[in-house]
């Protein structure tokens, strides 16, 4: 079992695009273990895109993560940092095929819905960064042996 950390962007919430996205990963299976609506401050926007600090676009990345209300989750299941990257699509949403997320409601790079963990390290980094550890659930969904199998 994997554990992913999912941010449902400012622009996700403002589009009232929250049920819709969230929708998509619990229909997959992926199990909720964790979930909160928080406005982000910039020193936790900065540590959460760190990794590209020094890109041109980290300036107005960090803005745009800032300026709105973000839904924080972590999903659980097997693989389940690659299924949800897989379900979220590429990075540019005019580029991100359809069927994802990105694909069917983002036009924008920047602008993109929504952020997955893009490996098991960061993952477990990212939960730290967003989520006490007393916020995490543990418990079985009644379906999971006809969802994951045995
Ligand atoms: P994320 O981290 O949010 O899941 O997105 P990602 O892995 O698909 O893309 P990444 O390269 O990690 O970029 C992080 C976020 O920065 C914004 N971005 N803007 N203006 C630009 O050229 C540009 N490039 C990236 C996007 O919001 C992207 O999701
Ligand atoms: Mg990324």
């Amino acid at each position: 079992m994997e554990r992913t950390l999912i941010l449902l962007k400012p622009d996700c919430v403002q589009r009232r695009l929250v049920s819709e996205v969230l929708g998509r990963f619990e229909r997959k299976g992926l199990r909720l273990a964790a979930l909160k609506l928080l406005q982000a401050d910039k020193a936790l926007a900065e540590r959460h895109y760190a990794v590209h600090r020094e890109r041109p676009f980290f300036p107005s990345l960090v803005q745009f993560l800032t300026s709105g209300p973000t839904v924080a989750l972590v999903l659980e299941g097997p693989n389940a940092v690659v299924v949800a990257r897989n379900l979220i699509g590429a990075t540019d949403g005019a580029k991100a095929a359809p069927g994802t997320i990105r694909g069917d409601f983002a036009l924008s790079v920047q602008n993109n819905l929504v952020h997955g963990s893009d490996s098991v390290e960061n993952a477990q980094s990212e939960i730290a960064l967003w989520f006490k550890p007393e916020e995490l659930t543990s418990f079985q969904p009644v379906d999971a042996p006809w969802v994951v199998g045995s």
